[in-house]
């Protein structure tokens, strides 16, 4: 898809030079709420940027204040099941780059494949396994965002992992740390899938976040991603899994999250 990077019809509209992106992720698009001056755009007054259309995500940027920072969010983020290419779903994160924002932290709902893990712990997201059969930097190389072959060794910054830590000892907020595999979806994996991808090395199973991160470290973006454990992934329990027990168990803790995101920018 040919994408005209026009930044001028979202910048017009904000109050100042954003320094952080922040995605938020399935239930936890509140954090938005709590930004001071508010700006609220949503996604269709931005010239070539894709609607989100998933249950729980708004589809609006919202600008404003936290912790001091300027921050533009994404209240609703979008993925591949929606039938987004990798590109589209690369296209925020590339103006957020071209509006002068250097800093990405993602916040997402995932299953626990790791059996230590429990819904409602929050993850510090160390690395990725790419499953979701495609890669944001597919087709003619963006030379302007970045280089051809992104070397992927450090894509979550390991300063800003370090500062999640402390902040989460400030606060008494008990993290995890460990690797997230990015599964398409829209159906949840079978109990063999998560078998397997815990044989691969996964602690995290969840739709979202690995493109983004491709596209923001591709273009030279610092990147904090913070998973919310919402359930144990298919098979470790008997539980089935639904969308409702996603969205009630981010919505329990996302209070917590945002606290934790608010310590981060406050002292970084
Ligand atoms: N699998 C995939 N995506 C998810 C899950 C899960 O178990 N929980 C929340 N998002």
């Amino acid at each position: 898809m040919e994408q005209n990077f026009s930044t001028a019809e979202l910048a017009g509209k904000l109050n100042a030079k954003p320094e952080v992106g922040l995605i938020l992720g399935s239930g936890l698009g509140d954090l938005a709420n709590r930004l001071a001056q508010p700006v609220t755009v949503p996604y269709c007054q931005v010239p070539g940027m894709p609607l989100s259309t998933a249950p729980g995500h708004a589809g609006q940027f919202v600008a404003g204040y936290l912790a001091g920072k300027y921050v533009l969010c994404m209240q609703g983020r979008l993925h591949a099941y929606e039938g987004y290419s990798m590109g589209e779903i690369a296209y925020p994160i590339r103006l957020m780059k071209l509006l002068g924002i250097n800093r990405l932290v993602i916040t997402n709902a995932c299953g626990a494949v790791n059996r230590e893990f429990a819904p409602g712990d929050i993850c510090i997201i160390t690395d990725h396994i790419n499953f979701l059969g495609g890669n944001p930097l597919t087709g003619p190389n963006l030379a302007a965002f970045g280089p051809r072959f992104c070397d992927m060794s450090q894509a979550y910054t390991p300063a800003l992992r370090e500062a999640a830590l402390a902040a989460g000892e400030r606060l008494g907020v008990p993290l995890r740390q460990g690797v997230y595999l990015g599964y398409a979806g829209p159906s949840y994996e079978t109990p063999a899938e998560i078998r397997a991808f815990r044989v691969l090395g996964a602690d995290l199973v969840g739709m979202s976040t690995v493109p983004e991160v491709i596209a923001a470290h591709h273009c030279g973006m610092e990147v904090l991603a913070l998973g919310l454990v919402t359930n144990m992934a298919a098979g470790v329990t008997q539980e089935k899994l639904s969308e409702a027990e996603v969205i009630r168990t981010a919505a329990q803790k996302a209070q917590v999250l945002q606290a934790l995101v608010t310590e981060i920018l406050a002292n970084g």
